[in-house]
């Protein structure tokens, strides 16, 4: 007889995570046909042209330079007080909001989405996300009795559509007169759109014309982690300055992340930071964060925090890594240039890139496509409404040949 022993809140499908699940199989086939005859698109991180995971060297320097007890004490519940500093100094560069901010050191993004998640919903309420989005916002909603509704992230002529964003913010806010939506950007995860500023600015307009109603509670989760890569020097920061003077029910939760900027993915270390025109919603943040923080994990990672706050604080280390950083970012964007001039070439639909580890590309029946794929031997992760290609995982010289390959086997499959 079989017996269920988990509650029922806590029974899920038996299955394991796809992404990784697929990243085991392009290993076999380098192991079995030689790295030069496998295209490994699967993981969003940074890889060398050899198929190397990038580890920045200015950070790990850094991070073995320090004595162990800084690696091995316990961390602050909300974080060190160096590491709430800098991390909002690194995140905003210059253009930090005119407003009441507070950060809460959280294990990478993950955490933030969580904290935002659960401290600032009720229970069955639906959070908004766009309808190409990364899956764990439904995992984390879902585990606590939340749920997700989209809005369409492009329009027909494959713009930003504000219309669909409107239309969903609006007739959830009705309903339950809170709501969290999270947008992506810059560089979103799995299209590699970024909004605009102006497209920034449309949004915030909606957030307060409908704050003009007292009863509505808007909370916009900005989930950057992928932020460090995007645009040429600061300029998809800008749209920071834009989150100054709003109303009181207008609260934004910047999802800051370790894991890409610092190539700490595994360190787990990131931070949820709260910004208000009202001193007491960033005060009622910080505490509703530091509970939830020591009700799931307690406390941060001491030693990545440590990294960050030594490079912020140090100006010859902070230009190294800057440059560090740039380099790869260079990397990243000629192999995104590279897959989109060669899906264009061969005519090859992908959505509108602008930034960052992925490209999307739409179409029918993905998991097909991605099993046809590997015959080719050619690992792309599929989803819902289409492909995702990692360009952060692929040589530049692959990445120019991975588009003729792609739509040939969609071709084959229409
Ligand atoms: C869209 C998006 N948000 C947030 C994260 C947060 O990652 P981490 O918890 O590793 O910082 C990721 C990582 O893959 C991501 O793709």
């Amino acid at each position: 007889m079989a017996i269920n022993m988990v509650a029922d809140h806590a029974k899920w499908p038996e299955t394991n995570d796809p992404i990784f699940g697929l990243a085991a199989k392009a290993k076999e086939a380098i192991n079995k046909f030689g790295k030069e005859n496998v295209i490994d698109s699967t993981l969003g991180a940074l890889v060398d042209d050899d198929g190397n995971l990038i580890c920045m060297e200015t950070v790990y320097s850094e991070l073995k330079s320090l004595p162990n007890a800084e690696i091995a004490g316990y961390a602050q519940v909300a974080g060190q007080p160096d590491y709430l500093e800098a991390v909002q100094e690194e995140c905003f560069s210059g253009y930090r909001p005119n407003a009441y901010i507070k950060a809460v050191a959280t294990p990478g993004g993950t955490g933030s989405v969580k904290h935002a998640v659960f401290n600032y919903t009720n229970s069955g309420d639906s959070i908004l996300v766009a309808d190409w989005f990364w899956s764990p916002y439904v995992t984390i909603s879902e585990e606590v009795g939340r749920k997700v509704a989209n809005f369409s992230l492009f329009n027909e002529k494959n713009e930003f559509n504000i219309e669909s964003f409107k239309e969903n913010f609006e007739s959830l806010l009705n309903k339950q007169k809170r709501l969290v939506t999270i947008l992506n950007t810059p560089a979103n995860n799995p299209t590699g759109y970024s909004l605009s500023d102006e497209e920034w600015t449309k949004v915030l307009d909606i957030a307060k014309e409908n704050a003009i109603n007292p009863e509505n509670k808007i909370i916009i989760f900005v989930d950057a982690a992928y932020m460090d890569f995007a645009g040429v020097g600061l300029e998809r920061k800008k749209f920071f300055t834009q989150f100054t003077n709003l109303p009181d029910n207008i609260f934004i939760i910047i999802g800051y992340s370790m894991s890409k900027a610092y190539t700490m993915y595994g360190l787990r270390s990131g931070a949820a930071i709260g910004i208000s025109s009202n001193e007491k919603i960033v005060n009622e943040f910080y505490y509703s964060c530091m509970h939830s923080g020591r009700a799931n994990w307690s406390n941060g990672t001491r030693g990545a925090m440590s990294v960050m706050t030594h490079i912020a604080n140090d100006p010859i280390k902070k230009k190294a890594y800057e440059a560090e950083k740039e380099k790869y970012k260079t990397m990243l964007r000629n192999r995104a240039k590279a897959f989109v001039d060669a899906s264009k070439e061969v005519g090859l639909e992908i959505l509108p890139y602008r930034d960052g580890f992925f490209v999307s590309i739409p179409c029918e029946d993905a998991k097909k496509a991605s099993e046809e794929l590997i015959k080719d031997n050619m690992f792309v992760v599929s989803l819902k409404k289409g492909l995702r290609f990692a360009v952060c995982a692929v040589s530049e010289e692959k990445c120019k040949k991975a588009p003729a390959i792609i739509k040939k086997v969609l071709d084959r499959l229409k």
